[in-house]
């Protein structure tokens, strides 16, 4: 059985005292969530206090990038290490929106995933295709490339502490969701390809979270489905009252938000 993993993306929002507010407001609605394991990933400047806020509590911290050396001269860059150290428990990896905007590439996964791992970090390793590679019947053959190169070399005891998102681009940020049969589908393909590469026994514990779109509206069909074991969430995870929610319908509880 696969425990639920819903996230939330805070991207390059939320200045300290509004990452701070949000936190104790998340706290505060979803104590008693054993259901699933929650992350939010603040900015790099927030991250150690919010950290601090969640010491003891359900929810945990994670940040959204990673640096592959352990320290040195990489003016700008975040270590592995260094986020371990202030209590960060995840590190998103690959987030399509650092593909395209800040050249991330498979190989740069990869090192990053390593050195996430090393440091006793969980990688959220995030892989999708665009529009362009959805329309031209490309999907199975990009997410492929990501798995297969922005994972390789990573053990099978490795994998395990791992957790993929299947972002498509195409419905990150622009309110298209894949249909829940749709995100379904690649889900089956990303366990799929992982059981050929890592085993079934792997695959099977593996979680494949799905992210593009997630509202409160969205995530219980999105979850409903075999291979969808939790979600990576963005705009939505910036109000204290949508994550609550997110995280309350996707784990079948009744929504009763108190603010
Ligand atoms: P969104 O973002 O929920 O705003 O679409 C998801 C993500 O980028 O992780």
């Amino acid at each position: 059985m696969r425990k639920p993993i819903i996230a939330g993306n805070w991207k390059m929002y939320k200045t300290l005292t509004e990452a701070i507010e949000l936190v104790n407001g998340l706290k505060r609605n979803l104590y008693d969530i054993i259901e699933a394991d929650i992350v939010v990933c603040p900015s790099f400047v927030a991250l150690d206090s919010v950290s601090e806020i969640l010491i003891e509590s359900n929810i945990d911290c994670g940040a959204q990038d990673v640096y592959w050396e352990k320290e040195g001269a990489y003016t700008g860059e975040v270590s592995a290490v260094m986020l371990k150290d202030i209590g960060c428990k995840y590190a998103i990896i690959g987030h399509s929106e650092r593909r395209q905007y800040f050249n991330e590439t498979n190989d740069t996964v990869n090192k990053k995933v390593k050195a996430a791992l090393a440091a006793g970090l969980t990688p959220i390793v995030c892989v999708g295709e665009t529009l362009t590679e959805r329309e031209a019947s490309k999907t199975f053959e990009v997410i492929k490339d990501h798995i297969q190169n922005g994972l390789s070399g990573i053990t099978k005891e490795d994998i395990l502490k791992i957790v993929v998102a299947y972002e498509p681009v195409w419905a990150i940020g622009t309110g298209k969701t894949a249909t829940p049969g749709e995100a379904q589908e690649v889900h089956a393909f990303i366990r799929k390809l992982l059981a050929d590469l890592w085993g079934k026994e792997a695959a099977d514990s593996i979680r494949i979270q799905y992210g593009g779109s997630v509202k409160p509206d969205n995530a219980a069909s999105l979850m409903a489905q075999e291979d969808i074991d939790g979600a990576l969430v963005g705009g939505a995870s910036l109000k204290v009252d949508s994550f609550t929610e997110i995280v309350k319908k996707s784990v079948g509880r009744q929504s009763c938000t108190h603010l």
